[in-house]
């Protein structure tokens, strides 16, 4: 069969690649749409590099903008595409506006849909990606769950017959790229100038942490006032948002540097004292290499990691400290997120739904 995945910003890359290998593992036809939301390269193209992914074949550039300009340019464009292609199954990922543009195109042409990371809720309806997931869960033919809490969520709006429960397939990919780095004992991305175990490794990016200056101010205030020194990878959108407002990112123990690649970023995470992030795919890696996470938001998706003790919600100064310098959480073995082959298990489930 003839599957398409949509993409189009920095998760949904690392997504992918699991998924493009499973389906040529499986013999399926595999097209790549990459809608150009994230287009920088260190946020889109070393990704397909690293990750071996093949070249997108279809790029719809479509660029920043509003969240109505930037989804509706991708709806626009994805009839086309999708005529062009005919796919048997179109596959949507996560949570971006490109998720819920691809998501709605395909649904209204009669493409069958399939939603990888379905089911996740943070139950804050004031996030982008809370609208994009909801409405996406909802126009797909087949909801992809990461977890068992996720798959409770889709039966409780009432999706219980299309969801299946795969695992997380960043998983897949993190076991696999930090098996590589420690074989390869590849040169650490930031060797010279931190001390493995005595930093910490930051990345900040959510609208609701960076577009009001003030909010911006206390995370970036907490973090130069930390015990050890912070590494902010720093995404275009919070330097954009610092330089208009004036607040400066070298301040303190906090060193902003450029976002790392996937394997850099994974080498820099797992020798870290700790991570403080609004990211939810490093919430979840931190978990996964066992660092402490400090998360800098209200409410989390990835709960599990919250409850095992390993990631700790914080959004004051004083919170923010006292998450950094917690105790070393309790031991675990609990595998919430899956075996590592939940991409397999994905194709699976579209080749029995669609095929
Ligand atoms: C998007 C997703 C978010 C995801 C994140 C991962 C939505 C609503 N949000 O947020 O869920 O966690 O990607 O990174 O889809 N920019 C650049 N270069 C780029 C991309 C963005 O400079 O390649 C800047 C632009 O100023 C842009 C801003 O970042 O206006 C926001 O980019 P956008 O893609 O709209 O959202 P993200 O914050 O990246």
């Amino acid at each position: 069969m003839r599957i398409m995945s949509v993409v189009g910003a920095r998760p949904q890359f690392v997504k992918l690649a699991p998924i493009a290998k499973a389906a040529r593992a499986a013999d399926q036809e595999h097209i790549i749409v990459h809608t150009g939301q994230h287009y920088d390269p260190m946020l889109s193209d070393v990704f397909f590099r690293d990750l071996e992914i093949p070249a997108p074949d279809a790029h719809l550039g479509v660029g920043s903008g509003s969240h109505g300009v930037q989804t509706g340019a991708i709806l626009a464009q994805m009839d086309g595409v999708l005529e062009r292609f005919k796919p048997d199954a179109v596959l949507v990922y996560g949570d971006t506006n490109s998720t819920l543009a691809a998501a709605v195109s395909a649904t209204k042409l009669h493409f069958p849909v399939a939603h990888l990371e379905a089911g996740l809720r943070s139950f804050n309806r004031e996030m982008p990606e809370e609208h994009n997931r909801v409405l996406t869960d909802h126009a797909a033919d087949l909801c992809l769950a990461p977890t068992e809490v996720a798959m409770g969520h889709l039966a409780a709006e009432g999706l219980a017959t299309r969801s299946v429960l795969v695992g997380d397939v960043m998983t897949d990919v993190l076991f696999q790229v930090r098996d590589a780095i420690t074989r390869q004992d590849a040169v650490h991305p930031l060797a010279g100038e931190a001390e493995p175990g005595n930093y910490y490794l930051a990345t900040i990016h959510r609208a609701e942490n960076t577009d009001a200056p003030e909010r911006l101010r206390q995370i970036v205030d907490a973090l130069a006032a930390a015990d050890r020194p912070v590494f902010l990878l720093a995404h275009p959108r919070v330097r954009a948002k610092a330089a208009e407002h004036g607040i400066p990112l070298e301040a303190g123990a906090l060193r902003a540097r450029d976002p790392l690649a996937y394997p850099e970023l994974i080498a820099a995470a797992r020798t870290s004292a700790g991570i403080v992030t609004d990211s939810g795919g490093l919430q979840k890696e931190a978990f996964l290499l066992r660092v402490p996470g400090t998360t800098v938001r209200r409410e989390t998706e990835w709960v599990e990691t919250v409850e095992l003790g390993w990631n700790v919600l914080a959004n004051t100064a004083e919170e923010i400290a006292a998450a950094l310098t917690r105790p070393t959480p309790a031991p675990t073995d609990a595998a919430p997120y899956g075996d590592g082959h939940a991409a397999t298990r994905a194709v699976d489930a579209i080749i029995s739904a669609f095929d």
